[in-house]
């Protein structure tokens, strides 16, 4: 009888995957200036909006981090300001939907009128989950703004007021975005080649 011999008896423990194995930095999608420009905007709006009633803003970590700051400085209003960090369980650039909170809220959100900021919508499922969680706990209203949102990609309905940016729905990395935990300092957004998003 002949005994299979697998490769990784004749190599050793296999060496640890490289989650960007494949991937490399593509073009600017949308540019610093773009941006900046968009985020006053929103900032605008919002102030418009929630005049007399200021916004409890609750950024969505890792990623919302960049636009939270830059958009809560675009309200001219006394916000208040909270974090919730959560994280999807799935490969490099594909979520799975299923989400595990890692920091929840510190304030009540009895009476609140919450605003959530995301990053980007792809699927939809993470803030469909998060918001679902937040609703439960009364706040006296409930919205969410988003940087980016894929075109068609939602397998949820979601309404979301305040939009930032339809973009077609490749993977993109910057402005607090990640691939693998890479790139979130980048200050415009990018387009990640060899990605299947
Ligand atoms: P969803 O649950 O499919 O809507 O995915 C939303 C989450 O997946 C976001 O909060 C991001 O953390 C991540 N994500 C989705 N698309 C991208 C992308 O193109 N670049 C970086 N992260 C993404
Ligand atoms: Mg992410």
């Amino acid at each position: 009888m002949v005994m299979a011999v697998t490769k990784r008896d004749e190599n050793g423990p296999q060496a640890k995957e490289d989650p960007l194995a494949g991937l490399s930095l593509g073009r600017v999608l949308i540019t610093e200036d773009e941006i900046t420009r968009r985020v006053a905007e929103l900032g605008e709006l919002i102030t418009r909006d929630y005049a007399g009633r200021p916004p409890l803003l609750i950024g969505v970590l890792k990623g919302a981090f960049v636009f939270m700051a830059d958009l809560s400085r675009a309200i001219h209003l006394p916000v208040e300001m909270d974090f919730m960090a959560v994280s999807s369980y799935g490969t490099a650039t594909k979520t799975s939907g299923i989400v595990r909170i890692v920091k929840d809220l510190d304030v009540d959100l009895v009476d609140r009128h919450v605003l959530i900021v995301e990053d980007i919508v792809d699927s939809g499922l993470t803030l469909s989950y998060l918001r679902k969680g937040l609703a439960a706990q009364n706040p006296a209203s409930l919205e969410i703004c988003a940087l980016l949102l894929k075109t068609d990609q939602q397998r949820v309905d979601l309404k979301i007021p305040y939009v930032g940016f339809e973009i077609p729905p490749d993977f993109v990395v910057g402005y607090g975005l990640d691939v693998a935990e890479v790139y979130r300092n980048l200050p415009d957004i990018r387009i990640m080649d060899g990605a299947t998003s």
